[in-house]
């Protein structure tokens, strides 16, 4: 059964209650929303989006009542130095609330992208608003529904029909698991959590830039959220910006 976010419900469970709080049935893009906001701290929903926005320029597919479409913006002293770590926080506070109401398996797919049995499950786009304040978007398919076929193959969703938990619920753990890894920064200690959950460490992979692809191999991710590769002729370091990976065994749509 789809459930309505309210922002009430959100409330009622959100642990930074503070922060001011933006529900739309729909609404173009909340990380376009958020980054136009003036507080320094904000968390804008929407039950659907016309123009969701993906990494890498990618659409993000936002149908109604069935998705969590969310954009947490964040006030965050030192915003530059922070920047890595706003990606990795941010996939750790994910797939930490989702941990606690879905118990199959969940990794990581660097550098953040949440992945269950083989599929993208929630996918987050971290952008910069101004010199001080970030927006963290955030998209989770939560209940079933039917998907586009080049979705498909590479996408799922963790619900059938019934979920344990609203919306609202998993959007208020989702908010407060980022804003106290955030508000703990300069600790990193959170980053043995996310390698603790990566799903790339060990593996083969695919690198891919604009239009050019190549092999490599995982070898590590760095204290930095960097990925450390060995390729046919040398060791280097990635860096989440404009690349990104695929499994080898996965479909070649270039959606992951
Ligand atoms: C990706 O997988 O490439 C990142 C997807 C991020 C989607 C979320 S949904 C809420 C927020 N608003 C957007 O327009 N994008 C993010």
């Amino acid at each position: 059964m789809y459930d309505v976010i309210s922002q009430e419900e959100i409330l009622k469970h959100l642990k930074n209650s503070s922060i001011p709080i933006y529900v739309f049935d729909t609404i173009d893009s909340t990380n376009r929303f958020a980054k136009e906001l003036s507080s320094d701290f904000a968390l804008v929903v929407s039950d659907s989006q016309y123009q969701g926005r993906g990494r890498l320029a990618r659409k993000f597919y936002s149908p109604k009542g069935c998705g969590i479409y969310m954009t947490l913006r964040v006030k965050v002293s030192d915003l530059y130095n922070a920047v890595p770590f706003i990606t990795t926080i941010s996939a750790t506070g994910v797939h930490k609330a989702i941990k606690t109401v879905y118990d199959k398996d969940l990794g990581i797919k660097w550098v953040n992208d949440i992945f269950t049995n083989g599929k993208k499950v929630s996918g987050i786009l971290c952008e910069i608003a101004d010199d001080t304040h970030a927006v963290i978007g955030i998209g989770i398919n939560f209940l079933s529904s039917p998907m586009p076929d080049d979705l498909s193959a590479i996408a799922t969703s963790l619900f059938e029909h019934d979920a344990p938990v609203t919306r609202s619920e998993l959007i208020s753990l989702v908010a407060d698991n980022i804003l106290s890894l955030l508000s703990l920064l300069p600790d990193t200690s959170f980053m043995e959590y996310y390698k603790n959950n990566s799903i790339v460490l060990d593996r083969d992979v695919l690198c891919i830039q604009n239009d050019t692809s190549y092999p490599a191999h995982v070898l590590d991710i760095d204290s930095r959220g960097g990925l450390v590769i060995k390729t046919e002729d040398k060791v280097t370091t990635l860096s989440s910006g404009e690349i990104s990976i695929r499994f080898k065994s996965q479909n070649p749509t270039g959606q992951t």
